[in-house]
């Protein structure tokens, strides 16, 4: 491949994701294969902006695919946000003589990348990593199975208890505008409810299915409800708000917070990243910018980083009405 490109830089951005530290070795060991330079910078945008860097070569990156976190650390950096931050780290970029960057983040990074591109006519490509999955152009993102499989093995163990109480249990996963965790979680454990905000039921049905289940002789429950949920009451409020129209029920909460993002990354996201960060190398020399890697049916496709932020990537409602049939 002939391509101008002679050293790339690579920064993880936003919330962390399992999967990151792969990408990162995938973009930097492409990136040797090739012959390129790579340079990793600290702390997303902020290291940008400060000119925090690192030179990374194959064997900087040894021993991380199995690792949670991100080894180059993440932020989110209001300075970025201005054009004043966005043009020093413009000039670190010049000094280093960096040809191109690969942002590793979910869609506020793309935002930035994207402004950044446009600015300064600089060549970006987008990774996606969140556990979110709630980036379009993409079946899936690095991070999302492992913070999958994370939940499900603590709501499983929270039904031990639930069951042992013969009580009621609120479970909220992450998921700031998407119900993607909440949903697959909520199938793969089998929850009574799943409460999303992609698809506002109602408190009153929560009401009903509740004492339907109940009725039908359930002694415990577990409704997972997504962080973004648009019920209008937080999981606490929930529960408060079914202890009082059912008080047969004794309910509790149990919010899974941060834990989803951590440990090790499942294999399917170590592939997933090792395939992203090597075909982003690729289509860098390919010439291409601006777009994001992403995978559709197992296929690496790309998409436009602007329809990447502005598009919605839709739940599956088939998920729903699988779980509404299993959970009678
Ligand atoms: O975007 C990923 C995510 O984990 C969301 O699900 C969550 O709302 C948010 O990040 C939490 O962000 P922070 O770690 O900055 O509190």
């Amino acid at each position: 491949m002939k391509s101008f490109i002679k050293k790339i830089a690579v920064i993880t951005s936003g919330g962390d994701s399992p999967g990151m530290n792969a990408a990162i070795r995938a973009v930097v060991r492409a990136a040797s294969y090739y012959k390129l330079e790579c340079i990793g910078v600290y702390r997303g945008y902020q290291g940008l902006i400060e000119g925090d860097f690192i030179k990374m070569d194959a064997r900087s990156v040894h021993h991380i695919i199995q690792k949670g976190g991100t080894i180059l650390k993440s932020a989110r950096s209001e300075e970025f946000r201005t054009l004043e931050g966005r043009k020093k780290a413009y000039d670190h970029i010049v000094k280093e003589s960096i040809d191109a960057l690969v942002i590793i983040g979910g869609d506020g990074s793309f935002t930035g990348g994207m402004i950044f591109q446009k600015e300064f006519n600089f060549p970006v490509i987008g990774i996606p990593g969140t556990i979110d999955n709630d980036i379009f152009g993409t079946d899936v993102t690095i991070g999302y199975d492992t913070a999958l499989n994370n939940a499900i093995e603590v709501i499983d163990k929270i039904r031990d208890t639930a069951s042992s109480h013969n009580r009621l249990f609120f479970v909220e996963v992450m998921g700031r505008d998407a119900g993607f965790i909440a949903l697959n979680s909520g199938l793969g454990a089998g929850a009574e409810e799943i409460l999303i905000p992609e698809e506002n039921l109602g408190l009153e049905r929560l009401l009903i299915s509740l004492e339907h289940s109940r009725r039908s002789g359930k002694t415990s429950s577990i409704v997972v409800v997504a962080e973004g949920d648009k019920s209008g009451k937080n999981v606490y409020e929930l529960a408060t708000y079914v202890e009082e129209n059912l008080p047969e029920y004794e309910v509790r909460v149990s919010v899974l917070g941060h834990m989803q993002r951590g440990g090790s990354p499942s294999c399917f996201d170590r592939v997933l990243a090792s395939r992203m960060g090597v075909k982003a190398v690729e289509l860098l020399l390919d010439g291409k910018s601006n777009i994001m890697v992403g995978i559709k049916n197992n296929i690496m496709e790309t998409v436009e980083l602007e329809h990447a932020i502005k598009e919605h990537h839709s739940i599956n409602k088939e998920i729903l009405r699988i779980s509404e049939i299993l959970t009678t």
